[in-house]
């Protein structure tokens, strides 16, 4: 059986976004594939958190994964922070990395352009991320359009350690779904949907009842044209609700396209919620019954045991390639 990893930052409550791009994906993986599936509280540091805040949003986002349909008995779900190999290979990871492929990430540039005080982490930070996926042995690495560069370097970075060192790493691959990969902000179709974004009305949370969902979806920018037709060149904004809405529904656009012929965005947007409301108003009724639960904390205590077997095997093989310490068996 082939083995997948991926992760989502704890860094606020996960969106629709991160729900289509990646969640919806490993749920249905979880069944052909050895998964792991991670909640990286490291990776949210590279940026300031509230203590009590974060801890809320780790808890939360297990929840979530559970919620959306992750089955604890079919895979390993655990907390970053909880497995020490993640620091640990993330800092031979950094030893193997270049400060100028670093320096080119995309998202690096986005998020330090303009600001004053940078952790290092933050451009340390997919050294840490090619070492989460590595200690695996992971063959597939399922994400949205925005990681696909830090899983290019990550194959960069396990083909130079295994040429350098030894031959210890899978090189994985990266799974990006055909549709849905990039969900853009509702309020300029031309950005991703962020959870960070500072404008709310921007993204749909997992956690938004029903009448915020609503109103944002309503106030979602489109064009002045009126037809709901997919053309994401020169209609962002009605291209990236058709997406959803096929996404979310399973109809095809061309077949949502003729259901709205000759109506309006109107009769189309007030549909789309319902679309969306339908998917995550069960989802969020069994966060609800999990979100204080004993299982929930069972489920992390044995989704860090098993990564902590699995991930200190990789750790011994990696510090005998680069030679640190005692030689271990
Ligand atoms: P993060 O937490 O930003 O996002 C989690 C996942 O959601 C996807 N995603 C989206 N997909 C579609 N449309 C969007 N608007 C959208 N926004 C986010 C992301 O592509 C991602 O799959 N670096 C990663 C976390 C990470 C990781 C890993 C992932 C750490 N280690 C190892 C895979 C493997 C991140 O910041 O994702």
């Amino acid at each position: 059986m082939q083995t997948i990893f991926s992760g989502i930052q704890p860094s606020g409550t996960i969106t629709l976004g991160n729900y289509i791009g990646a969640m919806k994906q490993f749920t249905e993986l979880q069944e052909e594939y050895n998964c792991y599936f991670c909640i990286v509280d490291q990776h949210a540091i590279t940026v300031p958190q509230d203590r009590l805040e974060l801890r809320k949003n780790i808890k939360s986002l297990a929840a979530l994964y559970i919620a959306s349909g992750i089955d604890p008995d079919k895979v390993t779900l655990f907390i970053q922070s909880e497995v020490p190999a993640h620091a640990q290979a993330g800092w031979m990871m950094q030893c193997v990395a270049y400060i100028g492929e670093l320096e080119r990430m995309t998202q690096f540039k986005d998020k330090s352009t303009g600001k004053e005080a940078v952790s290092a982490g933050l451009l340390t930070y997919p050294p840490l991320m090619a070492a989460d996926i590595l200690l695996y042995g992971t063959d597939l690495v399922p994400v949205g359009e925005d990681q696909k560069q830090h899983l290019e370097l990550t194959r960069d970075l396990a083909e130079r350690f295994n040429k350098k060192y030894n031959d210890i790493f899978t090189i994985p691959e990266v799974r990006i779904a055909k549709v849905g990969a990039r969900v853009m902000s509702l309020q300029d179709p031309l950005k991703k949907m962020s959870k960070s974004d500072p404008n709310n009305k921007a993204f749909i949370s997992m956690l938004d009842d029903p009448k915020q969902i609503e109103k944002k979806i309503k106030s979602a920018v489109t064009d002045s044209e009126g037809i709901v037709k997919y053309d994401k060149e020169n209609k962002p904004g009605i291209s990236n609700l058709l997406s959803i809405y096929s996404i979310l529904s399973g109809k095809s656009v061309e077949d949502i396209e003729k259901e709205y012929e000759g109506k309006g965005y109107g009769d189309f947007k007030a549909d789309l919620a319902k679309v969306v409301i339908d998917v995550i108003e069960p989802i969020q009724k069994k966060y609800f019954e999990l979100i204080d639960s004993p299982e929930l904390d069972a489920i992390l205590d044995q989704g860090a045991e098993k990564a902590n077997r699995v991930a200190g095997k990789m750790i011994k093989k990696m510090e005998n390639a680069m030679g640190l310490g005692r030689k271990r068996k």
